[in-house]
């Protein structure tokens, strides 16, 4: 637990070093990274599109707004919760630049702080990007969003998948993804313009995570990406057909969880009714 708050520090300081640059440079320094990116953002629209009531959305690990911004065209409000204050305060500069309104942003530590939100009054929660795997106790972190989400709330988890072929293959190259587990460590390895970070991470097997979920919620579906493009250096992809290719078997892999090879695990769940 201290081990795990002192690495905390590690992540804090990333955050605080990408902030100014990440809406830059994130997406497209490793192509891995990016097209998981994308893949969220379809996930997160189609997700959105089956919930009726659209009052609120709160997103956890907000970084520098990008998600509740795509949010708050859909919603009447989006909240975005984040550890770091350099992050909430290039998201607040964003916001006033994009001239958009009705997003609020807050630094607050989603592991330990309880959610500024009342019971049963939230229509979505997005904890993408990893974050599912940024909280060492999960159960709490799951109780808390459960307390929130309204009935028929629906809520989009991301966690660092231990089974990913990258985590697992011993490769000869730098692959195209820009943060790795580290296994001895019990660390998430991520590399930032010149420096990395060791910041701390639990990753879960697909099995382990569905199991941990179904305590607190209905599964909707659950999925892993990108299993190939992950595994191949950048500079393959400068090619479009290597691309297109990998592209498309990782949306056919995705739902294969017999391999379930992706270093993202995605899970969209419901309230247990
Ligand atoms: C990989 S970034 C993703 C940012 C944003 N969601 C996106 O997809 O562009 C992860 C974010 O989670 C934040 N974060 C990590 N642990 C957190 C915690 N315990 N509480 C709140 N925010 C946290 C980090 O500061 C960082 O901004």
């Amino acid at each position: 637990m201290q081990k795990w708050e002192e690495l905390k520090q590690s992540h804090l300081d990333l955050s605080t070093a990408a902030a100014s640059s990440y809406d830059e440079m994130y997406e497209s320094s490793s192509h891995a990274t990016g097209i998981y990116m994308r893949y969220e953002e379809d996930l997160i629209l189609k997700t959105t599109a089956s919930i009726q009531q659209k009052e609120n959305a709160v997103v956890l690990g907000s970084g520098t707004g990008r998600e509740t911004f795509s949010l708050a065209a859909m919603f009447g409000k989006v909240y975005g919760l984040d550890f770091c204050p350099e992050m909430t305060r290039q998201a607040q500069s964003n916001q006033q630049k994009r001239g958009v309104t009705n997003t609020h942003f807050m630094t607050l530590d989603v592991e330990n702080d309880p959610l500024p939100f009342q019971d049963g009054t939230v229509d979505f929660v997005n904890s993408s990007f990893g974050m599912g795997s940024f909280v060492l106790n999960p159960a709490t972190f799951f109780q808390e969003i459960r307390r929130v989400l309204r009935p028929d709330g629906k809520v989009i988890f991301s966690f660092y998948n231990s089974q990913a072929f990258v985590n697992q293959l011993e490769l000869g190259w730098a692959p195209a993804i820009s943060s790795r587990l580290n296994h001895q460590e019990e660390t998430l390895e991520v590399k930032f313009q010149d420096k990395t970070f060791n910041i701390p991470v639990v990753p879960y097997s697909v099995p382990e995570i569905k199991a941990e979920l179904l305590k607190f919620f209905n599964i909707i579906s659950i999925s892993t990406f990108p299993s190939i493009s992950s595994i191949f250096p950048q500079q393959f992809f400068n090619n479009d057909r290597v691309r297109q290719l990998c592209l498309e078997a990782d949306l056919l892999l995705a739902e294969n969880l017999d391999l379930a090879g992706g270093p993202f695990i995605v899970a969209v769940v419901e309230n247990k009714s």
